[in-house]
């Protein structure tokens, strides 16, 4: 069926980690069905899962250990038990919460309401969470609380020693997320002011050893424990054991020219040749995500085997109820396909998946120190993600997994691990928080792993030049308190700052709150052209930022209507949110003395403070260019507008961006037009070597 590759006909590629061999998870007597899940009850289910059998071990480490590293494989009960475990064991009295981490928004909420669930309790009163911009917590009910990692470090800034809580388990920690590497870095000097706090530090992969060394103190500080009787400094290691069944590994011959096609007719052919059992699929992001999906449909509607396949997307920013939908037990006679981004290969647990179709790809985030560019790229992932996608075939019994590259590929090219986030991020959000949790050199601070002196003087530079440091390297008042204190990146947090000398505050918390949306547009395979006939309908000459504030406008006017919303290929999901972002910001805005204030339609200041916060995005375009080139005024690279934008093809003389998405080219995606004149005005010292200078057409 499939012109790239099918499944079953290929003779099966066993492999052993790197050599021959099928890949064991280690196996288990027991025995479960997709469809046995959801009979038993709470505390059956509860028991089944391997960590109950080390709870009592887990409680003892925890008891007598100040920090305890716990390594288990995806599903075996790390993040939903326990957290119980401990408030069980009394960790949670007396007022104290227990604290667990995510790096990921969806994740934190989908656990949280799994454990509430469990408990028998309402999500947001015993068990709640928090993630940016939303807070279902009970300042007197919650014990335990789940929370993005990025949330708790925020939470530093007004609670420094995290008093609040008894114990912090850092989950994921395999993941190496950027917040995570800080607040653990940041942990670590707590424990020292706190020895009565515990931490857990959680991860699916053996990362154990150079956490544990990271966390070991030193020899004099551990007879100065001793002597006190307090927990063993020293970090304990606990492995559990998993109960994974084996995972037959196919590779295609050759490699794919499009590994969205060729997922989807590799689902098409395990569809109609294999057994039953759930389908996962791993993609990329919520437009592969969103494409394969209606080719999926189409093609099934199209073929024989339309019955029996529930086609399922899996990403962050997804509403509710179709979150919901993904865990739910597969009904008799049908077969599910979840179509995920990596947040299926370590976050959350699916039952019932059997067969596991790896693109081989992720979105990661990259940042170049020396253009001063970070982007969002689609890559190839490393051998240990290949391995945690494979293992999640084999739950509920044997599975296959089918990889869309060559073993070859895998065996010779695939790097083992992936490099850690903060060695490829933009630092000016962390070096911010940084410093305003007094963190002065940011050069010696306790790195898990450093990142590059190069990309720490950048983040310095901006800084500096946003006027949130001073010439000394620290925050300066009021400014770097104030930008710091609002959740967003500097950058925007400098343009609310400046729209209050512009009085056009309640515009840019409008384009702030829905720049924080990934996307409050509608879009989908083959209706791209009614899309950009509806876009003209709110375009704002100025650009993207300004049609934003058209589209927030009819919003309103709509009364903030679904209908509304379907009629002009508007996500109402996005809206209804932006709207509640809306309302922090706003809220946040007053606490620091800004007047809320509309411009009344005069958008000329709006691009100004823009200008203001994102002068170091500015773009200049190519003299004599006939295909839009432009260069980034700071380090001359070659840019583009994205096609989305409602200034593609428009292009204007000077634009500022909002982000960098690469593809095959770096486009610039939410685009404003600007007066050159305005980025010295904003910014005197970056501009001062690099004059903008005017272009002749
Ligand atoms: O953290 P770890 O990967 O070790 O496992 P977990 O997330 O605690 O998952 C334990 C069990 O809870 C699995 O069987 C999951 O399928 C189930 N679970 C669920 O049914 N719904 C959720 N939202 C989260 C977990
Ligand atoms: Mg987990």
């Amino acid at each position: 069926m499939s012109q790239f590759w099918k499944p079953g006909t290929e003779r099966p590629r066993l492999i052993d980690d790197e050599e021959g061999g099928v890949l064991f998870y280690s196996t288990s007597a027991l025995s479960s069905s997709s469809s046995g899940y959801g009979f038993a009850s709470v505390e059956k289910q509860r028991q089944r899962l391997p960590v109950y059998k080390y709870r009592t071990a887990i409680l003892y480490l925890v008891e007598t250990h100040a920090t305890a590293i716990i390594v288990g494989e995806t599903g075996s009960g790390k993040t939903t038990q326990i957290p119980q475990f401990l408030k069980e064991a009394g960790w949670a009295e007396g007022g104290r919460i227990i604290a667990c981490t995510q790096p990921r928004r969806l994740a934190v909420q989908s656990v949280a309401s799994r454990v509430a669930e469990e408990m028998g309790v309402k999500l947001g009163e015993e068990v709640g969470y928090t993630i940016r911009f939303e807070d279902v917590t009970n300042t007197d009910l919650t014990r335990i609380k789940f929370l993005t990692d990025g949330v708790l470090l925020r939470e530093m800034m007004d609670d420094p020693l995290l008093s609040k809580y008894s114990v912090i388990m850092v989950d994921e920690a395999h993941e190496r997320s950027l917040s995570t590497d800080i607040l653990l870095g940041l942990l670590k000097k707590i424990q020292r002011r706190r020895p009565e706090l515990r931490l857990i530090i959680s991860s699916a992969t053996i990362e154990a050893k150079k956490i544990s060394s990271f966390f070991s103190p030193s020899k004099r500080r551990q007879a100065l424990q001793t002597e006190d009787h307090g927990p063993n400094a020293e970090p304990a290691i606990l492995s559990v054991e998993g109960r994974g069944f084996n995972v037959e590994i196919f590779y295609v011959e050759d490699p794919v020219p499009d590994y969205l096609q060729a997922a989807v007719s590799t689902v098409l052919s395990i569809h109609d040749q294999e057994a039953m059992g759930d389908i996962l699929m791993f993609l990329t992001g919520q437009d592969d995500i969103d494409a394969a999906v209606q080719l999926l449909s189409e093609e099934s509607r199209n073929g024989r085997n339309q019955a029996g396949l529930i086609i399922l997307p899996l990403y962050s920013g997804l509403p509710r109820a179709d979150q919901d939908l993904v865990f739910s037990p597969t009904p008799r006679g049908k077969r599910k396909v979840v179509i995920s981004t990596n947040i299926a290969e370590t976050s959350l647990t699916l039952e019932g998946i059997v067969y596991v179709v790896d693109s081989g790809f992720s979105k990661q985030r990259f940042y170049n120190p020396i253009t001063d560019i970070e982007s969002l790229i689609v890559a190839p992932i490393s051998k240990a993600s290949a391995r945690q996608r494979a293992g999640r075939a084999g739950r509920v019994r044997p599975g296959k997994c089918y990889r869309l590259y060559t073993e070859q590929y895998f065996l010779k090219e695939m790097s083992a691990e992936g490099i850690p986030e903060i060695q490829r991020s933009n630092l000016v959000s962390s070096v911010i928080q940084l410093k305003a949790l007094g963190i002065d050199n940011i050069l010696g601070f306790d790195w898990l792993a450093s990142p590059s002196s190069e990309a720490m003087i950048r983040a310095l530079e901006v800084l500096y030049s946003l006027g949130v440091l001073d010439s000394d390297a620290k925050l300066t008042s009021p400014d770097g308190f104030q930008v710091a204190e609002i959740p967003l990146d500097p950058m925007i947090s400098k343009t609310i700052l400046a729209s209050n000398q512009y009085g056009c505050s309640e515009e840019v918390i409008t384009i702030a709150a829905l720049l924080s949306m990934q996307s409050i547009w509608i879009s989908a395979r083959g209706t791209e052209k009614e899309l950009d006939e509806v876009k003209l309908r709110f375009a704002a000459a100025e650009g993207d930022h300004v049609t934003f504030l058209n589209v927030y406008k009819g919003f309103i006017q709509s009364n903030k209507s679904s209908k509304w919303c379907h009629k002009n290929f508007i996500n109402y999901n996005a809206m209804k949110r932006a709207l509640e972002v809306r309302e922090q910001l706003r809220r946040i805005a007053q606490r620091l003395g800004i007047v809320l204030k509309s411009c009344e339609g005069d958008i000329q200041v709006v691009r100004k403070a823009i200008t203001a916060g994102f002068f170091a995005n500015a773009c200049r375009l190519e003299p004599y260019s006939y295909n839009g080139t432009y260069k980034t005024v700071r380090t001359s690279q070659e840019v583009y507008i994205h096609p989305s934008s409602v200034l593609f093809r428009v292009n204007p003389k000077w634009v500022i961006y909002n982000s960098l998405v690469s593809t095959d080219r770096q486009y610039m995606r939410n685009v404003i037009s600007i007066d050159p004149s305005w980025l010295r005005e904003a910014a005197p010292h970056f501009y001062q070597h690099q004059q903008p200078k005017p272009i002749a057409h």
